[in-house]
């Protein structure tokens, strides 16, 4: 195990899995004034968070989403930060340098701003995130702006707020007529001017989420936003072709798990009730002396 070089708070005990550079705020900034873009997906396990951090992903959400991937609820609702927060400390394990944001869950956040501090400091101080998320609009600036004061670094989720749901009456795109992409944009500058350190665009025009990213020295990461902001998320499961899909995000798919999943389950129940598995040379064995007195005291 070697100590790796970085900033004095932020070195990185590697284990030689990734000998990269622990990913900061300082970095995502930096990557946006080089115009090199933000990776980032949602992840929820220890073995998955090494893959990504072994792939060089860029940034890892603990997203509520889990209430609907992992959980099979049909919104983001049931979340819990006691869900999140253990979740978030796997990640952390499996991916020790990746930028790791904690997704806070419904009424975490919206109740208070001292409850929002407690809540946010249990993702810092417990999982190790580097940041938390907070689904916001103007209404929420004094509690970023007391998160921010208390040190906790925010990122503002904007445009489709899942945890409004039932209020929105369904997933749509935000902002598509001029007053409310309005209204979004200055939520943004309200929200980076609370001291936000970075922004989260979900379904919101390509063009809205254009003009946000230029008129913001903060990172803006993109969820179904277009091309034009600084990075990209998108829920791990809709990337992979893997679960129900609910609800139903239109994302590239990288692999397509559930085939191959399937293909791995059914051949495995076959195998198992054929008898071919498990096999005789994949077994332990006792010594045969070992046997041999066995049986005795059994009398077989
Ligand atoms: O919880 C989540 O996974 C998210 C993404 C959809 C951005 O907020």
């Amino acid at each position: 195990m070697k100590l790796l070089k970085g900033t004095p708070q932020r070195r990185i005990l590697c284990t030689g899995m990734n000998p990269r550079e622990k990913i900061t705020i300082g970095t995502l900034r930096s990557r946006k004034q080089e115009r090199r873009k933000i990776s980032m997906l949602t992840c929820y396990d220890f073995s998955t968070a090494r893959l990504m951090e072994e792939a060089g992903l860029d940034s890892l959400l603990v997203g509520d989403t889990y209430a609907e991937v992992c959980l099979g609820h049909p919104t983001t609702l049931p979340a819990t930060v006691d869900h999140l927060v253990t979740i978030a400390e796997a990640v952390r394990r499996g991916a020790p340098t990746a930028y790791l944001i904690g997704d806070m869950p419904f009424l975490s956040y919206q109740v208070s701003a001292p409850a929002a501090i407690r809540n946010a400091g249990r993702f810092m101080a417990a999982a190790g995130c580097d940041c938390v998320k907070v689904e916001v609009d103007r209404r929420l600036v004094k509690t970023v702006e007391a998160m921010a004061t208390a040190a906790i670094p925010v990122m503002a989720h904007l445009g489709l707020k899942p945890q409004s749901i039932q209020k929105l009456g369904g997933y749509k795109l935000q902002g598509k007529q001029a007053s409310d992409a309005l209204s979004i944009v200055e939520d943004a500058k309200m929200m980076e001017e609370a001291g936000a350190v970075a922004l989260l665009l979900e379904a919101v025009p390509q063009e809205l989420a254009q003009i946000i990213s230029e008129r913001t020295e903060l990172p803006v990461i993109g969820c179904v936003s277009g091309p034009h902001c600084d990075g990209q998320v998108v829920v791990l499961h809709d990337m992979l072709g893997y679960g129900a899909g609910h609800p139903p995000r239109s994302v590239k798919q990288f692999a397509r798990l559930r085939e191959l999943l399937l293909e791995a389950f059914y051949t495995y129940a076959k195998e198992v009730a054929e008898g071919i598995i498990p096999t005789v040379e994949e077994s332990g064995s006792m010594d045969g002396a070992q046997l041999q007195a066995l049986r005795q005291s059994l009398k077989l």
